[in-house]
Formats: C-alpha cells, sequence, structure tokens
C-alpha cells in the first residue's frame, strides 16, 4: 500500500508542476492551455486518493488533518473551475482572462498550505 501511496504523492506533485508550470511558461499571454486543466483535475483526483489510503492506514507517517484537507479541496476545485472555464474560452477564441491568474495563483496557494500548514 505504501509503494500505492508514494506513487500518487509523485503524480500529486507532477499534477502541481503541470499547473504552476503551465500557468508560469503563459502567465504573459492570455491562453489557457489543456496541462493547466489536465494537471488541476490530476490534483483533485491523486489528493482525495491520498486521503482515503492516508484514513485506512492511519499509522504516524499517514496522518490526515482535516481541516488543512477541507482548505485544500476547496482552493482545488476554485483551481479546477477556473481552469476548466478558461479553457473553454480560449477554445472559443477569447480571453481567458483573471481565470489564468485564479488557477495559478490557487495552485500556488495550495502548494503553501502543503508545505506551511
Ligand atoms: C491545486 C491543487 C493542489 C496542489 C497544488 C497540491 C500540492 C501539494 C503539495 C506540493 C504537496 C506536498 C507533497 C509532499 O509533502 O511531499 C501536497 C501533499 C498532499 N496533498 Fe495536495 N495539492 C493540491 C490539492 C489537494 C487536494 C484536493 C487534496 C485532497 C482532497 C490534497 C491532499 C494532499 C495530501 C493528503 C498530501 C500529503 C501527501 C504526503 O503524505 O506527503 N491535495 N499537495
Amino acid at each position: 500500500m505504501d509503494f500505492v501511496y508514494n506513487v500518487l504523492v509523485a503524480l500529486h506533485l507532477l499534477g502541481m508542476a503541470a499547473v504552476v508550470g503551465g500557468w508560469i511558461a503563459v502567465r504573459s499571454g492570455r491562453t489557457l492551455i489543456a496541462p493547466i486543466v489536465w494537471g488541476a483535475r490530476a490534483q483533485l483526483v491523486t489528493g482525495l486518493a491520498l486521503v482515503g489510503i492516508a484514513s485506512a492506514i492511519k499509522d504516524d507517517s499517514h496522518e490526515v488533518d482535516n481541516t488543512k484537507i477541507a482548505v485544500k479541496l476547496v482552493i482545488a476545485l476554485v483551481v479546477v473551475a477556473a481552469a476548466e472555464i478558461g479553457r473553454a474560452r480560449t477554445k472559443r477564441g477569447q480571453d481567458a482572462g483573471t481565470l489564468l491568474d485564479v488557477a495559478g495563483g490557487g495552485a500556488v496557494a495550495n502548494v503553501l498550505v502543503a508545505a506551511l500548514w
């Protein structure tokens, strides 16, 4: 189970890299690229799976702080929503505008919650 958990942590970090890296790469433009959307979806799926496994294992190295997870979940939902809507706008040839910064900035906020809480 530990192996599966660690693979999920790796995927969680790669998903974060896709959102934050994608955002940094296109920040000067107003186009929301697909990797940001897929990264945002991956964060939700891998994050929830990590919580599920950690709750099942429940030893000293797999503790779940419910308040912290609730905050991360809300921020992640905002990131996914902004990414999905911004991507749809980009596909229609419209400006993704602030949605790009909401998705990227939200992901950075979640990194800070993960690392500093
Ligand atoms: C944009 C969304 C998110 C970002 C950028 C993000 C980022 C991160 C980062 C950087 C870590 C640190 C990994 C480490 O310490 O090795 C982490 C850990 C974690 N995240 Fe997220 N996260 C996001 C969403 C979520 C969501 C929605 C959940 C659950 C509902 C979640 C659950 C967790 C858990 C359980 C860990 C601990 C993994 C461990 O055992 O080290 N994350 N996250």
